[in-house]
């Protein structure tokens, strides 16, 4: 069984080692962690997948300020590459987007591969005015609206906005604990498969 949760701070050693596996230590230096390093992931916005309590995939979510709008940072995600192709990246992301618009954010972006972010319908034509603390391959840098409009206008730079703290995985994170598990009271219960057969999340954002 496969299910997709909030991270706890006991993650932290897990997710690194599969980050480290996904990206290599290059993926310090990439352009999107200026806007990472130092600040929190946006509450409730850090998940896993665990298959049988084993940490198989991960996702997190920022917050940032593209020009004047507010909006969420996308990433990094990554899978464990002997679980791929099961739905679990897919899980990952559309749950998080659910979320994300539950919590009343409109907009994310993200610097990633357009032939997979397509399919969650995010777009480079909404980014063409908004710059990266860095270099960045253009046709990579995308955004999403979950309000219609939300990046209409947006123009300048992306900063980060998070909370200013090492995520540290000592570091007890109030937004991660076990009361987290109210997602589901809230109508938006984890993500299960059964199987190892994916079960796309079901409602759109
Ligand atoms: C990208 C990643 C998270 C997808 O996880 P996953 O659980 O395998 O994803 P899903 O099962 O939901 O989707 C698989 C589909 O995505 C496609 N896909 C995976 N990575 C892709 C990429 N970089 N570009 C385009 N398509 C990609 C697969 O070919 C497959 O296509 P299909 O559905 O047509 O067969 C995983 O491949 C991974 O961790 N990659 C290394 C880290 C990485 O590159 N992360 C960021 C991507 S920019």
């Amino acid at each position: 069984m496969i299910t997709v949760v909030t991270e706890t701070p006991e993650d932290a050693p897990a997710i690194e080692s599969l980050l480290d596996g996904a990206f290599g230590q290059r993926r310090h230096l990439k352009t999107a962690e200026r806007l990472r390093e130092g600040r929190r992931p946006a509450d409730g916005l850090a998940l896993v997948a665990l298959d049988n309590g084993r940490l198989v995939g991960t996702i997190r979510l920022w917050h940032v300020e593209a020009g004047t709008v507010p909006a969420l940072l996308l990433g990094p995600v990554a899978v464990h590459e002997d679980w791929r192709n099961r739905g679990i990246g897919a899980a990952l992301v559309e749950t998080s987007l659910k979320r994300a618009h539950a919590q009343g954010h409109t907009a994310v972006i993200l610097v990633g591969d357009a032939p997979y972010y397509g399919r969650f319908d995010f777009r480079r034509d909404l980014m063409l005015d908004l710059t990266l603390p860095g270099p960045v391959e253009l046709d990579r840098f995308l955004g999403l609206e979950l309000a219609p409009g939300a990046l209409t206008g947006a123009r300048g730079a992306v900063r980060a906005t998070g909370v200013s703290m090492p995520l540290a995985a000592a570091t007890p994170l109030p937004d991660m604990d076990a009361a987290d598990v109210g997602w589901a009271d809230a109508g938006r219960p984890d993500v299960a498969w059964a199987g190892g057969d994916a079960v796309a999340a079901a409602a759109p954002y």
